[in-house]
């Protein structure tokens, strides 16, 4: 086991270096007079910091480590699937450089988000270019793949798009709503965050050349995996200092998000202190910091750190039992290594 961890840390390594690389190639072109776009895009990956300056501030990769790991496990070299996996680490960015604008945080990976260093509208063309960017880096399966079979690489990319945006309209959306059930915030961070990792699971076998069922196998151990992972990232919205999210603290509460322990802080039974949890989440305002402080301690007297650590402790092991029927065999340890260090038991 420990032999693996460290085979697994290898592979990290090694799988984020490749990344970058591939990233740079695609993001790295362009004349002159747009570099300030690109600029915005490289500092938000993480390689530059706002002046230029090269410097390091990346993020964990955990999708595309994901997808190499799959690939893996199914007996094909890693770099079948540098393409996808690239193209899925740049939507992630995508994502990430509007969801910030979309929650107004300040804070990225321990550093000023895109739009609070160039604005919101800026931002918002940094965030477009890295998509379109991330379509083209799929693109680049088709040496490896045959023309029908890399369109359809291609369109599961943007299937988990599609189903992106739509939990990120469900999230924002909620913040209005007095309550929802915890099936409706299920079915919006499938869509918000686990339909990316479902897809990179899927598109690392797809690359790989596994049969359908294998595919979906890979495809549902993924979807598990990413609802746990948005699970344990509710928690840390609450209860996270910012010093180690490298996130804007509190922000959760202050717009009232619809996250899963204030969802069990909503429907409790537990008396006085759940009626005036209910009251203040009833107005139509966001929540004065005071006010989201407040939140966070009633939640946690309320038990609700504790139930949103068992639903993460079911989902984690929905996982591993999907992955066991996805991989079964030696084949997988990698996975359930990486799958053990993404989702620690809190
Ligand atoms: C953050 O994802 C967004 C969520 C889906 C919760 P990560 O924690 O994977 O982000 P980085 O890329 O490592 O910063
Ligand atoms: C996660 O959003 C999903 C996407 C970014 C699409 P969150 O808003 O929950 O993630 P953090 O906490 O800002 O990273
Ligand atoms: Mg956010
Ligand atoms: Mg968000």
């Amino acid at each position: 086991m420990a032999g693996s961890r460290s085979l697994l840390e290898a592979r990290i390594a090694a799988y984020g270096e490749a990344i970058d690389v591939a990233a740079a190639t695609v993001v790295n072109t362009g004349t002159p007079e747009h570099q300030g776009l690109y600029d915005m895009v490289r500092y938000h990956l993480g390689w530059q910091d706002r002046g230029g300056t090269p410097s390091k501030a990346p993020g964990k990769k955990l999708r595309p480590t994901l997808c190499f790991l799959v690939a893996e496990a199914l007996g094909a070299d890693w770099k079948i699937a540098l393409p996808a996996a690239t193209a899925v680490e740049l939507v992630h960015n995508f994502s990430l450089i509007h969801d910030d604008i979309q929650d107004q945080s300040r804070l990225r990976r321990h550093q000023e988000a895109v739009w609070a260093v160039w604005g919101i509208a800026q931002g918002i063309n940094a965030g477009d270019a890295l998509l379109i960017i991330a379509e083209q880096a799929i693109a680049d399966v088709e040496p490896h793949l045959p023309p029908e079979r890399a369109l359809g690489a291609y369109r599961l990319l943007l299937d988990a798009c599609r189903a992106l945006c739509e939990g990120q309209y469900l999230d924002l959306l909620w913040e209005n709503a007095p309550a929802i059930t915890v099936d409706q915030y299920l079915g919006m961070i499938e869509r918000k965050t686990a339909s990316l990792f479902a897809c990179t699971a899927e598109l690392g076998a797809y690359c790989a050349g596994a049969d359908a069922p294998t595919r979906s196998a890979f495809h549902d151990f993924g979807q598990a995996l990413g609802l746990a992972f948005q699970v344990a990232d509710d928690v840390l919205g609450i209860w996270g200092p910012e010093q180690e999210t490298g996130k804007s603290a509190a922000l959760d509460l202050i717009s009232r998000k619809k996250t899963l322990p204030v969802l069990l802080g909503l429907d409790s039974r537990f008396g006085p202190i759940a009626d005036r949890l209910r009251e203040l989440f009833a107005k139509d305002s966001p929540l004065t910091i005071e006010e989201a402080q407040q939140t966070a301690h009633w939640l946690e007297e309320l038990g609700t750190r504790e139930q949103t650590l068992a639903y993460l402790n079911r989902y984690t092991g929905e996982a591993m039992q999907m992955l066991q029927r996805a991989a079964p065999g030696e084949n997988a340890q990698l996975l359930k290594d990486f799958l053990a260090s993404t989702l620690p038991i809190m």
